[in-house]
């Protein structure tokens, strides 16, 4: 098979590299792809927002399946593009990945399938929003509707917070058209966690838990990014737990959109708050979490091309996923100053040092390949914020921890920062 893979993060090098696992595929290709994904695929200079473009691209090189990284092209309708021109893709329509698209559209679909979130309000009027906000108690999160790169909430502990971020949005449209609308909600209490599943349409497969680290220091301390750590499984979702989500969140949520006559296909990414009255829904991601994916992937057996091609084709049905069930921990190493402004161009050294390191992987977020002479081979460059994420397995969690630590001990590049406590919260239970 030919595959096409769209993105260029570090969820997607993941991706490619497993699928490059697989005995069906003879030759992937990642537009526009980084440094590292250029390991396992040949790399296209096509933006994952240029959909039309990818369609072309996928019709000249007789691919036989798209996979789809980031919400942006999703949100876009590449799915509908890719179908109306008889390609295979993996992914939700347009309608229904406005559930990641539109948190509006997210809260009324849940409100009216009885799933447990936050209790919320809509406003597409600054000042309603503000005479709402004198009115009632805080914490509040105040939420932008459309995408905002991960930037559109605000959870808000002062009414002067609460007062800024509605301004901020709807006055000072510092999100554009996203911020049009708002949803200020409740703010909930608990641990979260990240439930990932794959429908074909239908019926579903889960992944295994995990959880995502999003502020940029040890201790959950200083502003959100856009992911410094993952692990799996996060043990906070124990079996019961996990029954409890199935019934009260999955079903509830797949069985009234196929009443309303809609099918869902594609990764389906819950952002649960487990909370003292039961787990309740954050937010939808229509796709893969990144960086939950760089440690749910080196745990799966089973060939992510035949997940992929059931979902596809309605037949996940009876699918038994095989896992590895050792534990993975994935730690995220960022340029210095990251989530705010920071330096690129610096060389990476010590990735060949984990070569032959065992149940190790290295997945490339914001590299490019650099060139000195009589040095071609490894030589790898940063390019963004987030630059490469190392993934361990171990016996057991604290194993996977150290190992984890241990290789990225090993690479080194001028302003690297790294929490030091990712899956901490793992150990301690
Ligand atoms: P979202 O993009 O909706 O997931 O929001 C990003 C992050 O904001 C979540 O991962 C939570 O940490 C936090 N958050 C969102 N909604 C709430 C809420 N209702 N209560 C508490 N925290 C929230
Ligand atoms: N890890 C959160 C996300 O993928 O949006």
């Amino acid at each position: 098979m030919r595959i096409l893979v769209v993105g260029s993060g570090g969820r997607e090098d993941a991706v490619v590299w497993k699928i490059a696992k697989s005995p069906k595929v003879n030759k992937i290709y990642c537009a526009p792809g980084n440094g590292g994904i250029a390991r396992h695929a040949e790399l296209v200079d096509i933006k994952a927002e240029d959909i039309e473009g990818l369609a072309n691209f996928a019709r000249l090189e007789k691919i036989d399946l798209t996979v789809v990284g980031p919400e942006t092209p999703l949100v876009l309708g590449i799915v509908d593009l890719f179908e109306e021109k008889g390609l295979r893709i993996f992914g939700p329509s347009k309608a229904l990945a406005r559930l990641e698209g539109s948190k509006v559209f997210a809260k009324e679909t849940m409100k009216r399938f009885g799933v447990p979130t936050a209790d919320f309000r809509i406003f597409d009027e600054a000042g309603a929003a503000k005479s709402y906000l004198d009115r009632i108690r805080m914490p509040r999160v105040v939420k932008a509707d459309g995408l905002c790169a991960g930037k559109g909430v605000v959870v808000a502990k002062t009414k002067k917070e609460a007062l800024d971020a509605v301004s901020g949005m709807m006055e000072e449209k510092i999100f554009g058209s996203a911020g049009e609308r708002i949803v200020i909600e409740e703010c909930l209490e608990g641990e979260e966690a990240s439930i990932i599943i794959i429908v074909d349409g239908k019926n579903f497969v889960k992944l295994a838990s995990s959880q995502d680290h999003k502020r940029i220091y040890d201790g959950d301390r200083g502003p959100n990014t856009g992911g410094m750590g993952a692990y799996s499984p996060a043990p906070v979702v124990t079996d019961e737990l996990y029954k409890q989500i199935e019934g009260e969140i999955i079903k509830p949520l797949l069985g009234g959109l196929a009443k309303e006559g809609r099918t869902y296909r594609g990764a389906l990414y819950i952002g649960v708050m487990v909370t003292k009255t039961g787990p309740k829904v954050l937010e939808f991601n229509v796709r893969l979490g990144d960086p939950e994916t760089q440690a749910i992937l080196p745990r799966i057996a089973t060939d992510l091309v035949d997940i992929i091609e059931n979902a596809i084709n309605g037949k996940l049905s009876g699918m038994n996923l095989e896992w590895d069930r050792r534990p993975c921990v994935s730690v995220v190493a960022a340029s210095g100053g990251y989530p705010a402004s920071y330096e690129k161009g610096k060389e990476i050294t010590g990735l060949s040092d984990l070569d032959n390191m065992k149940d190790i992987a290295v997945f490339h977020a914001g590299t490019k390949k650099g060139e000195r002479p009589g040095n071609g081979s490894n030589l790898y460059i940063t390019t963004a914020g987030r630059v490469l994420a190392v993934s361990a397995l171990g016996e057991d969690i604290k194993e996977a921890i150290d190992n984890c630590y241990k290789a990225m001990e090993k690479i080194r590049f001028e302003g690297m920062h790294y929490r030091k406590d990712i899956a901490a919260r793992a150990l301690k239970r």
